[in-house]
């Protein structure tokens, strides 16, 4: 079937918090265990129906090390939509999502929806792993205007919610 729309959809965030994973969930259904680090841009498809629309979602993936990430304007321009991933066991990567919304206000479209997705959340049930607490990133989200949800790539969990939620927010 032909799709109505193409819309266009980044991910971003620190290095290491599953960017790449969370993406390969969403569009393959699987998670790879040896993956490595993005180098460049890469970005993949997945049609979805979003109130009875055929869209295609093109999600773009580069990379959270700051050496590789030359591209800014060229990676965010025309993006209808992000998801500005987090590592739930690390406090940094949560603490630079501060930094990761001025880059999207300084570069992206100013309608562009924005999901905060707190991923691997799969290990906070392991005692001692958890170091943020979901109440205090969906505080950051409301003040910031964007969407919320605590996901796993690994385990699937409410990766789906995440972007299918995304996107119907962009319609
Ligand atoms: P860069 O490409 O360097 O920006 O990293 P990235 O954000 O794309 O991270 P990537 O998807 O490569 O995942 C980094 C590491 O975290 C890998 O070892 C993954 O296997 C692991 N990982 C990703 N998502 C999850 C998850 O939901 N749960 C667990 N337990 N591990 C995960």
């Amino acid at each position: 079937m032909e799709e109505d729309y193409v819309f266009k959809v980044v991910v971003i965030g620190d290095s290491g918090v599953g960017k790449t994973q969370l993406l390969g969930r969403f569009t393959r259904g699987d998670f790879c265990l040896d993956s490595k680090s993005t180098i460049g841009i890469e970005f993949q498809t997945r049609a979805a129906d979003i109130a009875g629309r055929r869209v295609k979602a093109q999600i773009w993936d580069t990379a959270g090390q700051e050496r590789y990430r030359a591209v800014t304007s060229a990676y965010y321009r025309g993006a209808l939509g992000a998801m500005l991933v987090y590592d739930v066991t690390r406090r940094d990567s949560f603490a630079h999502a501060a930094r990761w919304v001025a880059e999207l206000r300084a570069h992206a479209d100013k309608s562009i929806v924005v999901a905060l997705v707190g991923n691997k959340a799969d290990l906070a049930a392991v005692p001692g792993r958890r170091e943020v607490e979901a109440d205090e990133a969906e505080a950051f989200a409301e003040e910031q205007g964007l969407f919320f949800y605590e996901a796993s790539a690994l385990s699937g969990d409410n990766v789906e919610a995440a972007f299918l939620g995304l996107l119907q927010e962009i319609h």
